[in-house]
């Protein structure tokens, strides 16, 4: 059975990962900040609270537990918060990742670093995995300059990227595109939604397969997993109103120029994913077919 290390744990696209492998036969060490706010137990799940900007605590954890893999899924997030601190963005998902990445070369076998579409300046869209990088916010620095840390282990390494992740919410997690619209409307509040940011939506749930995928096949190096079909948020909150019959008449379409934002966000992206179907099998559903998985 293998052994998968995952930090970021508590997270969204963390607790997602959690699940599939439990259920998939893997045995999981999962490393959250805090206390476990997982929503499963298993004999084969461990979980370490583990801050991993301090310089030991992940070492000492993975230098005991010898997992095969280490999927690092930690990361500040919120494109806002990164742009406003600096420093603790570029601590946390740089300097934490070159750690981290230490340990994996001396006590694991396969590292794999959770990465973004916001790498790229949103010029082109629909990015391919030979496409260049070039972040227009700091959050994405700071994720180019992770991926640029893990392309120089010396163990085997894959980067996989996502885009706009949606799906049900975690405990006490953060809401996403999908939830928020959801509470809104369901509230009957207004909400604002923007049309002019193209991207690849992505199931959590078909993330964490792909993440799987690239396990199970030790499939090194660069990989974009997302949906296939590029949307505007406005889209998706249209589809999305129309599926669960949702008030449509309270979404209100709008340019991101409409917010005060600290952090830039990319205006087109979105992945090309024909290296992961055709090379790992990755096959995604549309958004319409997934949200019959969430409820409305
Ligand atoms: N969600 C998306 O739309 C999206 C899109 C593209 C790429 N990604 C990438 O996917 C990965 C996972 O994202 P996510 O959506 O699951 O984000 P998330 O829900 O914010 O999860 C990130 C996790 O990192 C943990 N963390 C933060 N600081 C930590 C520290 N010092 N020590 C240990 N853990 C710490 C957080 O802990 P707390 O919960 O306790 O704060 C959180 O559970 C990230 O690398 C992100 O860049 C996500």
């Amino acid at each position: 059975m293998q052994k998968v290390l995952i930090t970021g744990a508590n997270g969204f696209v963390g607790q997602s990962l959690v699940r599939l492998l439990l259920t998939k036969g893997y045995s999981v060490i999962a490393l959250g900040k805090g206390p476990s706010r997982l929503s499963v137990t298993h004999p084969s799940l461990q979980y370490f609270s583990v801050d991993i900007t301090h310089p030991f605590e992940a070492q000492q954890v993975i230098s005991h537990e010898q997992p095969d893999c280490i999927v690092h899924c930690a990361a500040m997030t919120q494109v806002d918060d990164c742009e406003l601190l600096e420093k603790e963005a570029h601590s946390m998902n740089v300097e934490a990742t070159a750690r981290l990445l230490l340990d994996a070369e001396s006590h694991s076998r396969f590292f794999i670093l959770l990465s973004t579409d916001f790498v790229f300046d949103g010029l082109q869209g629909m990015y391919t995995e030979e496409d260049s990088v070039n972040p227009v916010s700091w959050y994405g620095h700071t994720k180019m300059e992770a991926e640029a840390i893990t392309e120089t282990a010396e163990i085997p390494w894959a980067i996989i990227r996502t885009c706009l992740v949606y799906g049900e919410k975690v405990e006490n997690g953060r809401n996403n595109l999908f939830t928020w619209l959801r509470e809104n409307l369901e509230a009957q509040k207004p909400v604002k939604v923007v049309d002019d940011q193209w991207r690849t939506p992505t199931w959590v749930e078909d993330l964490a397969i792909g993440i799987e995928l690239v396990i199970a096949k030790k499939a090194a190096g660069l990989w974009h997993i997302s949906g296939e079909d590029q949307y505007t948020p406005y889209q998706m909150a249209v589809v999305a109103a129309d599926h669960f019959g949702w008030d449509k008449s309270l979404i209100e379409r709008v340019t991101a120029d409409t917010f005060t934002q600290a952090g830039k966000r990319p205006a087109r992206t979105g992945f090309n994913i024909n290296k992961a179907k055709k090379e790992l099998g990755f096959s995604p559903g549309s958004f319409l077919q997934n949200l019959q998985h969430l409820q409305g």
